[in-house]
């Protein structure tokens, strides 16, 4: 089998980043972590990933005055540089143009900590609980044009509780993304979920373990 080589693209602490390798540790896993880009000098999680011997790339976002393009092609030319098959963006904190997106159209993920199509954008946990949802989550989803957006391959939802605040709530559903992030990265670099149209078409004819947690 070979394995996929994915590229983690993050800004920050790099935790989602921080599961992916993980998973990415067993042999038959069917992508392995071959590189991280942090288009930030001081992501913490460009220290986590060389502890892992895993080659790291910065792309800072400021040394392109504005130019997005630029700033994207450069990030792609790494990418080509270290032969990589699927992205996966964790934390990516970036709005992507479609020069980004239509280059890895089917290959790059995204994780947002919400239940899309609700709460696209920042600060979803406190917009979360301005609105009185009941049940809160993450997505993993396949990057399309429109930020947050794209077809769905993986939930995993959270009850929201009376007591909580962002803080308690951006914990649980942070437990959930580190479950579901590795299960859409296997099943997309198996070729088990692929892009069909608006939608994710799985080859398995299995209901995936999502993590989902039902009201009781
Ligand atoms: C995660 O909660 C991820 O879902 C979110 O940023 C955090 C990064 O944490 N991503 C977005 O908001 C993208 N729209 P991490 O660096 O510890 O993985």
């Amino acid at each position: 089998m070979s394995r996929k080589r994915t590229a983690v693209l993050i800004s920050g602490r790099g935790s989602n980043m921080g599961a992916l390798i993980s998973a990415a540790m067993v042999p038959a896993f069917p992508a392995e972590i071959a590189l991280v880009i942090a288009n930030r000098p001081d992501a913490k999680g460009l220290e986590r990933a060389a502890e892992f011997n895993i080659a790291t790339a910065v792309v800072d976002h400021k040394d392109f005055s504005g130019d997005r393009e630029a700033f994207e092609r450069a990030i792609n030319d790494v990418l080509k540089e270290h032969k990589i098959d699927l992205v996966a963006l964790a934390g990516f904190m970036r709005i992507l143009t479609p020069y980004l997106v239509n280059a890895w159209s089917g290959r790059m993920i995204n994780i947002h900590p919400a239940l899309l199509p609700s709460f696209k954008g920042l600060a979803t946990h406190e917009r979360a609980l301005d609105e009185g949802v009941k049940l809160h989550g993450a997505t993993v989803h396949f990057v399309s044009a429109e930020m947050d957006d794209g077809p769905i391959i993986i939930q995993g939802a959270v009850p929201v509780l009376d007591h909580d605040t962002p803080d308690t709530l951006a914990a649980r559903v942070l437990e959930i993304e580190h479950k579901i992030y590795p299960k859409a990265l296997e099943l997309v670099a198996s070729g088990k979920a692929k892009v069909a149209g608006t939608r994710v078409l799985s080859d398995t004819g299995q209901e995936a373990d999502t993590g989902l947690i039902w009201p009781q």
